[in-house]
């Protein structure tokens, strides 16, 4: 049966980015500035995916606003009949940029916040300053009329302030807040002791969600990802393997989620040799995990196969070292106990625990562009 088209597509522009979160999404192999799509390819690449079926064109990094033809990739979006989100930190784009950016025809803007005060926002980021200047930016995306998302990745240092972040969404006029407890892959995966929450911090995170969203409906959309490393069930990845979404790298490669190169007997198309729906509908990552002919009889016979197609592929690689296995959040996976008491002890670290930075290869040339 062939594969149904993909809805979204998130094009990471850049690894490049002025902060160094340390649950950052991106590859520890992070790709340098002259590895990047040039502004003609990811051009083509939008058409083609237009042509494909995508409607959404999430505009990602690294830090987006770093490419200095942001406005033009925008604009050919546009024109391809895309509609364009920017997720950005802030940082790097000024009143006159986000003019131009209107302009340009984008439509929504996400911005992320790494905690709710300057004090901890910084640390986290590793940037000084930069809560303050993402208020700036926040004030301009208001004035413009840009419809906005805020977005915040919890963690153990900062799910206590799931209430503030609340409250500064609705202060800012956001209509859409995105609180997403982390996933530990990449850089985050580094981190768990000084970033996994504790059970009790989970558990009350959905209490407060729960609560939030009664009390805020009509006001304030709340997605919620909650954290599963201490729940009973696997989250449904990418809404399903080579479903509804595809990423494409700084460099082109087309992978089906942000974390597929964690998975070692994979190998990605890149749209630099080919066309995009010839990647999406022929690849050999997208069938890799596409239906249920690689489960093993544990998620073949399972009644929720269809609702969390085994769970998290890169969970299961990282955590048992088979992209194969069921992802250990599931109850009926042999090592769930183990990875829960892992994360129990990953948990109990306490607050000094130092945070592993995300290191940028070639930061120095970037700061000098
Ligand atoms: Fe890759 Fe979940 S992040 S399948």
């Amino acid at each position: 049966m062939r594969p149904p088209r993909p809805i979204a597509l998130l094009a990471e522009l850049t690894h490049r980015c002025p902060l160094s979160c340390p649950y950052c999404s991106n590859p520890l192999e992070l790709t340098r500035a002259e590895q990047e799509l040039d502004t003609d390819t990811w051009a083509r690449v939008f058409s083609e995916a237009a042509d494909l079926g995508v409607l959404q064109l999430h505009l990602s990094g690294g830090e987006p606003a770093a490419r200095r033809d942001l406005t033009e990739l925008v604009a050919a979006a546009r024109n391809a009949g895309l509609y364009t989100n920017l997720i950005t930190s802030g940082i790097g784009l000024t009143q006159k940029r986000l003019i131009e950016l209107d302009a340009a025809g984008l439509d929504h803007i996400q911005l992320s916040l790494q905690g709710t005060t300057p004090e901890l926002a910084d640390d986290i980021g590793g940037y000084a300053g930069g809560f303050k200047r993402k208020m700036e930016v926040a004030a301009w995306i208001g004035e413009i009329g840009f419809p906005l998302t805020l977005n915040v990745v919890l963690h153990r240092r900062n799910l206590h302030q799931i209430p503030h972040a609340l409250e500064i969404a609705q202060e800012l006029g956001a209509r859409r807040i995105e609180i997403a407890t982390v996933q530990f892959h990449g850089w985050a995966l580094a981190n768990r002791d000084a970033l996994m929450p504790t059970k009790a911090q989970a558990q009350e995170a959905i209490k407060i969600v729960t609560k939030a969203r009664h009390a805020l409906k009509g006001k304030l959309v709340i997605d919620f990802v909650p954290a599963d490393y201490h729940d009973q069930l696997p989250k449904r990845c990418m809404g399903g393997w080579g479903t509804t979404g595809l990423n494409i790298a700084p460099d082109g490669q087309v992978l089906p989620c942000h974390a597929a190169q964690t998975i070692p007997h994979l190998t990605f198309d890149t749209v630099r040799d080919k066309p995009l729906s010839e990647i999406w509908f022929e690849g050999a990552a997208f069938n890799a995990y596409r239906g249920d002919h690689w489960m093993n009889d544990t998620c073949k016979s399972c009644d929720r196969k269809e609702i969390d197609f085994g769970g998290c592929r890169c969970q299961a690689m990282a955590r048992t070292g088979d992209p194969n296995a069921t992802d250990p959040v599931c109850a009926k996976s042999a090592h769930h106990n183990a990875v829960k008491e892992q994360a129990q002890a990953h948990a109990a670290m306490g607050e000094d625990v130092p945070l592993n930075y995300r290191q940028a290869p070639g930061k120095a040339d970037q700061a000098a562009e």
